[in-house]
């Protein structure tokens, strides 16, 4: 969703802040803009669209070396020119940027800003007219800031910039992420370090309720009571060459070749100098201290969480829950007496599994977040975290996080098993072995997947995906890829449930993907495929080597049962990639999608 940057320094800052929102697409957005600032002026541009619109209204013959950026997610007011940030203060003195939603605007908006004409429908124009009428009233910029970030209640991730004073970049933080990065000479703020890597790789963690004073020399943290805060700056371990797309045309396609590589680097991260799998004990007596395991999630890394529950109740033994975070935050379920939570999350700054968080937190129990992303605002604020190490996901649509959360609940499922003294029949390091390398030979056949996603789905206006047991929440999976960025309406179902409604939506011609892969209920996915022929469907059988028949459309390797959805999908993001590509779709940057969901 939004993001923002800002640069302060000796050189030119119009580049910095567009390189650095064009890393920022990937979270997805619909219009962007910038406000470089020299000599007392401010020079603002923006647009609705892509980067690459801004960038062709952005006059070159400025030259300023302090700037604010923003992309911009619409929540509060439609996508257009006048809603894009930056947004300024009635006279024009203050610039802001705001990535986040105020919940109390409105509020704010009628008890101080009645005489103030408003120029957009945004949330964070408040932000910036409350700090102008509190200078106005005769406090400094500081002050103003300051007394303003205490009446604001929700997310915000802020940049000011104030036309009387070149020098300083105003930051603030709660709930949104936001970095500070050192230079020499110069100082950075970002959403997300890539977007400032192209300077620096020495950042600064923001926590909630801090504000920032920025120059290019000096950066001070402060809570909002004016205490100064000292923290260590990190190094940023990302490889620039990681966020690039490279020979690819799309992250998507880059990121599910990955899969093979991410698969055995997880094996490397989580292997001891044995050769066993091994989790931080901690995470173990955790484990074993539940007596139930809520996992809480959003849309894929759901998906992954409910495979994550067959792991860990059919080895650790332990009851499982799995739930929506959206929902789990109004309607809780009966808790068990000792449970403990675990936050599956990507980017780790979901907006929903972060209010389940702080709620849990707050009735004192314990929380594990298996996220992409360390130092993440779920990872921070979770008593534990594993890392998925499945490098930067820029491609809105999740590919390689999916099947990287699928095996570190392998592993966290196996090793507190073995910590129980549960036999596991199976040598998981080798199995996830042999998956990596069925991954490979998978990623070799993209004709064969673009050539199914030609025949199925060029011109077809649904698509529904069955499969029963495992296969089923692959299905799910499979569903939402496809819907998300080639716009073809389609559902996962469980094999068994079509015939109890929707089976009435199948026409002749309409594609079902069946998902095989499990030898227990084989005939009977077999057995709901005719159903859905007899009533014209067209059906695309995909099976594991060992299941197959003459039927089936294609046959991936054989891989341990357990381990098969970390194999059947990838078919079907291939599949989603290929529909899309075929559609004319923007494959990385969906229509109204973002990566990072940062809002309620
Ligand atoms: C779909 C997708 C989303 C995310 C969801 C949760 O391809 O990426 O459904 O899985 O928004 O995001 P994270 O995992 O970052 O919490």
């Amino acid at each position: 969703m939004c993001g923002i940057v800002g640069y302060i320094g000796n050189n030119d800052s119009k580049e910095i802040l567009l390189k650095g929102l064009e890393k920022l697409e990937y979270r997805g957005y619909d219009s962007a803009g910038i406000a470089v600032m020299n000599e007392n002026v401010v020079h603002v541009f923006k647009e609705k669209g892509r980067i690459a619109d801004l960038r062709s209204i952005v006059d070159e013959t400025v030259s300023a070396n302090i700037g604010i950026g923003h992309t911009r997610w619409a929540t509060h007011g439609a996508p257009s020119k006048s809603n894009a940030h930056p947004h300024q203060s009635a006279s024009g003195r203050f610039t802001i940027v705001h990535n986040g939603v105020i919940e109390n605007y409105d509020i704010l908006k009628r008890e101080y800003l009645m005489d103030v004409p408003l120029k957009s429908d945004t949330d964070t124009e408040i932000i910036v007219q409350l700090i102008e009428l509190f200078v106005n009233d005769g406090l400094n910029t500081e002050e103003a800031f300051r007394k303003t970030l205490t009446l604001l209640e929700g997310s915000y991730a802020l940049a000011l910039l104030d036309k009387q004073n070149n020098e300083t970049i105003y930051v603030a933080k709660n709930k949104s992420p936001l970095l500070v990065g050192l230079g020499d000479g110069f100082n950075v703020v970002a959403s997300d370090a890539m977007a400032m890597l192209q300077v620096t790789n020495r950042f600064v963690e923001l926590m909630d309720k801090e504000m920032v004073i920025v120059t290019k020399n000096k950066v001070t943290i402060q809570k909002l009571n004016g205490d100064v805060v000292t923290r260590d700056p990190f190094i940023a371990e990302l490889d620039a060459s990681d966020i690039e797309k490279g020979t690819y045309p799309y992250y998507m396609l880059k990121e599910i070749d990955e899969q093979p590589l991410v698969i055995r680097k997880i094996i490397q991260n989580y292997q001891d100098k044995q050769g066993s799998l091994t989790i931080d004990q901690n995470i173990i007596d955790a484990m074993n201290d539940a007596d139930r395991i809520y996992i809480i999630a959003a849309g894929t890394s759901y998906h992954a969480g409910l495979i994550g529950k067959q792991y860990i109740e059919k080895l650790a033994k332990i009851p499982v829950e799995v739930h929506i975070a959206s929902e789990f935050g109004y309607n809780m379920p009966m808790l068990s007496d000792k449970p403990l939570f675990i936050f599956i999350s990507q980017s780790g700054e979901t907006a929903d599994s972060r209010a389940v968080l702080v709620e849990i937190k707050k009735m004192g129990y314990k929380a594990l977040t298996i996220t992409n992303v360390p130092g993440s605002t779920l990872s921070r604020e979770a008593d534990y975290t594993l890392l998925l190490y499945a490098g930067p996901e820029i491609a809105v649509a999740s590919t390689k996080a999916y099947t990287a959360q699928i095996a570190v609940l392998a592993i966290l499922a196996e090793v507190t098993a073995k910590s129980r003294g549960i036999k596991i029949d199976f040598d998981l390091v080798h199995e996830l072995g042999i998956v990596a390398n069925a991954m490979e030979i998978l990623c070799d056949e993209k004709d064969e997947f673009e050539e199914i996603a030609r025949e199925y789905l060029a011109t077809t206006r649904n698509c529904f995906f069955i499969g029963r047991g495992i296969d089923f929440y692959v299905g799910l999976e499979g569903a939402l890829k496809l819907k998300e960025i080639s716009y073809i309406q389609a559902e996962g179902f469980a094999g068994g449930e079509l015939k109890h409604g929707t089976i009435a939506l199948i026409e002749n011609g309409t594609p079902v993907i069946a998902l095989a892969t499990q030898g227990k209920v084989n005939l009977s996915i077999r057995g709901n495929v005719k159903e859905v022929v007899a009533r014209g469907a067209n059906p695309c059988i995909i099976s594991m080597k060992g299941l197959e028949t003459e039927e089936d459309r294609f046959v991936v390797p054989e891989v341990h049962e357990l381990l098969t959805p970390l194999i059947s999908v990838i078919p079907l993001q291939f599949i989603a990639y290929y529909a899309a590509l075929h559609r004319g779709c923007d494959v990385d940057k969906p229509r109204n999608l973002a990566k990072s969901v940062t809002v309620e």
